[in-house]
């Protein structure tokens, strides 16, 4: 098939090109580069066989989207693009909105008119909320708790109401888990702008001395040892996991909407622990003031994605770590485009 990516540049999307061109589809990016860089797509092309069309373009115009569409016979997208920082979408909501809920409504709307009703979106763990029970499966309340959240829950809304308009539409939501490492290869990986928000890239620029010290946010949670609890899912799993949703829809009409976890959660502590196992390297850290939104602990109910999917995570933590670090290792500077 053809496939659209949107977002097909950034961290996830690039691991999912390389899953599409090994599984023999063909793939047309579509991206801003707002938060990535077009040597993710040179990197891609290195480990891959099979070549990838790049579209510059923004999901606030619909003349790029319906430009793409006319160029290229697309089968089916997965939407990737979006903006995804927690803090920055309290600080600037009306921007989240346009860009991620706006500009999916752009891109659908475009979908119909070119008659391309196949579509995989990423959706995340964080439309739970604070969850009531574990492990969350996929007919757990929702909730999101912040404006990025709400983007993810209203886009998942109206995606149904769309499928609830047009039997045509085959449309898989994926919600991720806490996505970490880096392909295999050492050549893509996580390439964060600024101070990561998130807890493993943090810890893989500890550990190659960009930042003196991790800050734990919280050690008096109900959890094995009072940090936070998360399901990390080695990238290249995740990527895996949208080549098998793809592979369902031709068989599946309406919304399916998938959990995209391991189901085992680590502790902060444990993942410090498991990161300077595998790297050799200490993670100086201090215990600081819990960070405002964050939940004790979430994990995934995974056993809808091997029913509906046939898929599962393959990786452990070790390889997650491994990988991750060998990323950050051979890239300190992340991506480095010349001039
Ligand atoms: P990323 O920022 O690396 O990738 C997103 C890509 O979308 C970037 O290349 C960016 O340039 C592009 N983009 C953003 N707005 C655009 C627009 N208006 N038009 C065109 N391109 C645009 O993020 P990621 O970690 O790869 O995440 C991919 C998707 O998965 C996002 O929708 C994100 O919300 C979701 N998600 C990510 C995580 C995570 O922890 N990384 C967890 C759950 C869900
Ligand atoms: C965060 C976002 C969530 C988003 C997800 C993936 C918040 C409140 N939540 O979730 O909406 O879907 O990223 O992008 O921002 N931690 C530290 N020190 C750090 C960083 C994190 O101790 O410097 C802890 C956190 O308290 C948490 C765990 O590490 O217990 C994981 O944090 P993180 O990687 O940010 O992911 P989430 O909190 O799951």
């Amino acid at each position: 098939m053809k496939i659209l990516v949107t977002g097909g540049a950034g961290y996830i999307g690039s691991h999912t090109l390389v899953e599409l061109l090994r599984a023999g589809h063909q793939v047309v990016v579509f991206d801003n580069l707002s938060n990535s860089s077009v040597v993710a797509l040179e990197r891609v092309a290195k480990i891959s066989v099979g070549g990838i069309t790049f579209f510059k373009g923004d999901l606030c115009s619909p003349a790029d989207l319906h430009q793409v569409f006319s160029q290229h016979a697309i089968d089916a997208v997965i939407h990737f693009a979006g903006l995804k920082a927690v803090g920055e979408s309290v600080e600037k909501p009306l921007l989240y909105y346009l860009n991620n809920v706006a500009g999916t409504a752009n891109l659908c709307q475009t979908m119909v008119e070119a008659g391309v009703r196949m579509l995989v979106f990423s959706s995340s763990a964080t439309v739970y909320g604070d969850p009531r029970s574990l492990p969350l499966r996929e007919d757990a309340p929702t909730g999101a708790t912040n404006p990025y959240g709400r983007t993810k829950l209203f886009i998942e809304e109206m995606l149904r109401d769309l499928a609830g308009s047009d039997a045509a539409w085959r449309i898989a939501i994926l919600r991720y888990f806490n996505p970490i490492g880096a392909h295999p290869s050492g050549l893509i990986g996580e390439n964060p702008r600024g101070i990561p928000n998130n807890l493993f890239p943090f810890i893989t620029q500890v550990a190659i001395g960009q930042r003196p010290s991790l800050s734990v946010f919280g050690n008096d949670y109900p959890t094995v040892d009072g940090t936070g609890v998360r399901d990390y899912i080695h990238v290249v799993d995740l990527a895996r996991g949208h080549v098998c949703a793809l592979e369902r829809l031709a068989t599946y009409a309406g919304v399916l909407t998938i959990n995209l976890g391991t189901g085992q959660g680590y502790s902060v502590l444990q993942m410090i622990q498991a990161f300077r196992h595998v790297s050799g390297r200490d993670i100086p850290y201090q215990i600081v003031a819990r960070r405002a939104g964050d939940i004790a602990s979430c994990y995934a109910d995974p056993s809808l994605a091997r029913q509906e999917l046939g898929w599962q995570a393959e990786y452990g933590l070790e390889e997650m770590c491994r990988d991750g670090w060998n990323w950050q290792r051979h890239n300190p500077k992340g991506y480095v485009e010349s001039n």
